[in-house]
């Protein structure tokens, strides 16, 4: 056979998450790409000792052969991430949402619209990204035209599968004179954007568009309800910051006298496409409806942990199968890698648990179960960010996209250290999850394209 359809093979050994809780380890395995980035096949030894497959892509210099300690993993997934705030990540994050807001995004985010300033930290961002490993993200950008088109030129350029949104806020009293629009000019722009990524030279479904009302108390009933309707009729991708704060709940209660969930229902902003960050504060009713209309959660636990002074109940969301990835939530986060997200979630969940000493009555402290393993939390930056996009990304599998990364534990000076005669399958991945730094991020793959090759 002449394996012409096959762009380049990859052989060595992989980890994946396709079931909850669960992990695969796929050794010596050899993943085919085809030539439209898809996985073509995954051949195990006994398979492709038979074939001439091998030899082939081997003569043809199309096989990539990994060494020992270094492991293939998914792509990760951000499905939370607000682009402009990139140079403000690790400022100011000791003060509560409101103040945060106020004092630094609103006035940094204001100063997009110089379209070199824009280009120049989105190349940062998308570069840094990448380079942690985060093959698809879902970016707030600001609230201007422009400097949106730059971020979704930037992500096709360098090769990100990404979802973007200009933010739309037009409240009179909640957001600043200087950085604020009209319903009319929201709606325009919104809808000149989304035009402007269906046209997009060679994007071939690598960017998407996203309606992208900021959050409720920023938003005029107006607003949301235009912009609802316009990802009804357009069958839209929607993002927005749910029920992430006691001010945000507080403020949605006194306006509507409802939770954020019912407004953005009534508001036709709630569908199969939404990703709803944070969603600590959730009702059962709210669950309900997340749960029936498909919609999906973007769990940020760091930024839960110093903005809601709550934990989020990751634990019960994932037992009743809601859709559930992670997000960084840059730059409510001090790093854009998925894996400290994965860390974070773990650990998020762990300040939950129920006190264990005899001298507690039941209850009294924490809550039983509620626990989240490493594996879960990572099925939630790979899989699970999948599914909440529905999109085919996620896990190695025939006809998913081949969005990967490499990482190698052979880098000198790095915390991730493996040592064969200790550490079972299981225990590297762990290993990977907990320790993995960007230095160990050698390759990364999105549709088949090589977009990060530090080897
Ligand atoms: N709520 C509204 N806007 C924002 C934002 O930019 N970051 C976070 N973390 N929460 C928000
Ligand atoms: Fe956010």
């Amino acid at each position: 056979m002449n394996h012409d359809d096959i762009l380049f093979g990859i052989l060595g050994n992989a980890f994946h998450c396709p079931v909850l809780g669960e992990f695969e380890f796929l050794e010596n395995v050899l993943i085919t790409i085809n030539t439209d980035g898809e996985i073509d096949s995954l051949l195990k030894p006994d398979e492709y000792a038979v074939s001439d497959i091998m030899e082939v892509l081997e003569r043809e210099n199309r096989l990539v052969r990994l060494k020992e300690k270094q492991y293939l993993i998914p792509g990760l997934i951000d499905l939370h991430c607000h682009a402009p705030q990139w140079p403000q990540m690790g400022k100011g994050l000791d003060l509560p949402l409101y103040n945060w807001l106020a004092n630094y995004t609103f006035p940094l985010e204001a100063k997009y619209q110089d379209l070199e300033f824009a280009k120049r930290v989105y190349d940062d961002l998308v570069q840094s990204t990448l380079s942690s490993g985060t093959t698809s993200a879902v970016y707030f950008s600001s609230i201007h035209l422009e400097p949106t088109r730059v971020l979704a030129d930037t992500c096709l350029e360098k090769g990100q599968r990404a979802f973007v949104g200009k933010v739309c806020m037009d409240d009179v009293e909640q957001c600043p004179d200087y950085y604020r629009q009209s319903v009319e000019k929201s709606l325009y722009e919104t809808e000149a954007f989304h035009q402007y990524v269906s046209t997009m030279s060679g994007n071939h479904g690598l960017i998407s568009s996203v309606v992208t009302p900021r959050f409720i108390p920023s938003c005029t009933e107006g607003l949301l309800k235009e912009l609802g309707q316009f990802a009804t009729n357009n069958n839209c991708y929607v993002q927005t910051h749910c029920s992430e704060s006691d001010w945000a709940r507080e403020y949605s209660q006194q306006k509507y006298g409802e939770t954020d969930i019912s407004v953005y229902e009534k508001t036709g902003l709630l569908g199969r496409k939404t990703i709803l960050a944070h969603s600590i504060f959730l009702t059962e009713q709210d669950v309900i409806k997340i749960q029936d209309y498909g919609a999906s959660i973007a769990h940020c636990p760091l930024s839960n942990m110093y903005f809601a002074n709550a934990a989020m109940e990751t634990r019960e969301l994932l037992n009743r199968g809601l859709h559930c990835g992670l997000g960084s939530d840059v730059a409510a986060s001090v790093t854009p890698s998925m894996l400290r997200s994965c860390f974070d979630a773990v650990t998020h969940s762990r300040v939950r648990e129920e006190g264990t000493s005899t001298k507690l009555a039941a209850g009294e402290r924490g809550e039983a179960k509620t626990r989240i393993s490493f594996l879960e939390a990572f099925w939630m930056a790979t899989t699970g960010g999948g599914k909440a996009l529905d999109k085919n990304i996620g896990v190695f599998r025939r006809g998913f996209s081949f969005d990967a990364v490499l990482v190698d534990a052979n880098i000198q000076d790095c915390d991730l250290k493996i040592w064969q005669a200790l550490d079972s399958a299981s225990d590297i991945l762990e290993k990977i999850i907990s320790t993995t730094n960007r230095q160990n991020i050698i390759k990364v793959w999105v549709q088949g394209r090589e977009v990060v090759c530090k080897q």
